[in-house]
């Protein structure tokens, strides 16, 4: 399978840019061989700490991502952040759709599908996240929901566009919770993904996509979840944020 696995950090709005450097130090000092050879890696401080990061993590195998960044190339938009800008600090990767992005700060479909485009055109890799509330899991609402959100997040892209995409399915009811999908129901919501995919753009093309799982993976879960057909890595929130738990999924995501 030529699937890359990614396991990627995201920090939140934890750590200021001093205790973001130590504990990039912290990780950068545990990624062994087995780690650098099969994951890709990637951290995504608040975006105060990417270039000095960046500069900590030169030489290494390790990214730096971003956790958001609006969709216009400059202007007056106080408070955001180009997507030409994030590049400039040296990272690689922005996560867009998050959902506390769109539950806490009112981000649509439309506004996403701008912002992937822009970040690509950019030469930003996207990691795209979906996932249903408790109340759409429950009334059984939910494929329609991700369907939608793939569909109008990401499919008015060409296929070379599509290439710089990663989807994060991340279960709303799961994030930060302790609650974790079972690795069968997650498998089940990547498969739905990945055929999505398949059916809009080719198989191949679904083949090579990498859909990460987010939703509490922590160190004596991840490798039930990373041992899936359909779920190539992870993208972790809470464990992210210890650099011996975000280590040992690194390497489960590795096994
Ligand atoms: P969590 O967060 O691992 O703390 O549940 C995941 C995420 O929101 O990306």
């Amino acid at each position: 399978m030529s699937r890359t696995k990614i396991v990627a950090g995201n920090w939140k709005m934890h750590k200021n840019l001093e205790e973001s450097l130590a504990l990039t130090t912290e990780i950068r000092g545990l990624v062994r061989d087995e780690v650098k050879a099969k994951v890709e890696v990637i951290l995504c401080p608040p975006a105060i700490s990417l270039a000095s990061m960046h500069r900590l993590l030169e030489g290494t195998s390790i990214h730096t991502g971003a956790q958001n960044c609006h969709w216009e190339d400059q202007g007056a938009f106080t408070g955001e952040l180009a997507p030409g800008m994030v590049k400039s600090t040296g990272a690689t990767h922005v996560i867009i759709g998050h959902s506390e992005r769109r539950q806490y700060f009112g981000e649509t479909d439309d506004m996403l599908a701008n912002k992937v485009k822009s970040a690509i055109r950019h030469g930003l890799k996207v990691l795209f996240c979906v996932g249903e509330s408790l109340q759409q899991r429950e009334d059984k609402t939910f494929y329609k929901v991700i369907e939608k959100q793939i569909r109008e997040g990401l499919f008015g892209l060409d296929r070379k566009e599509f290439s710089s995409v990663v989807v994060a399915y991340e279960p709303v009811w799961a994030i930060g919770t302790g609650l974790t999908a079972s690795p069968e129901d997650a498998q089940e919501i990547h498969h739905f993904i990945r055929r999505l995919i398949a059916d809009f753009y080719n198989p191949e093309i679904a083949e090579n996509t990498s859909i990460l799982y987010g939703g509490s993976v922590k160190p004596d879960n991840a490798k039930q979840l990373f041992a899936m057909g359909d779920i190539d890595g992870g993208l972790i929130g809470g464990a992210a944020l210890k650099a011996r738990d975000f280590i040992e999924i690194c390497k489960a995501a590795g096994a």
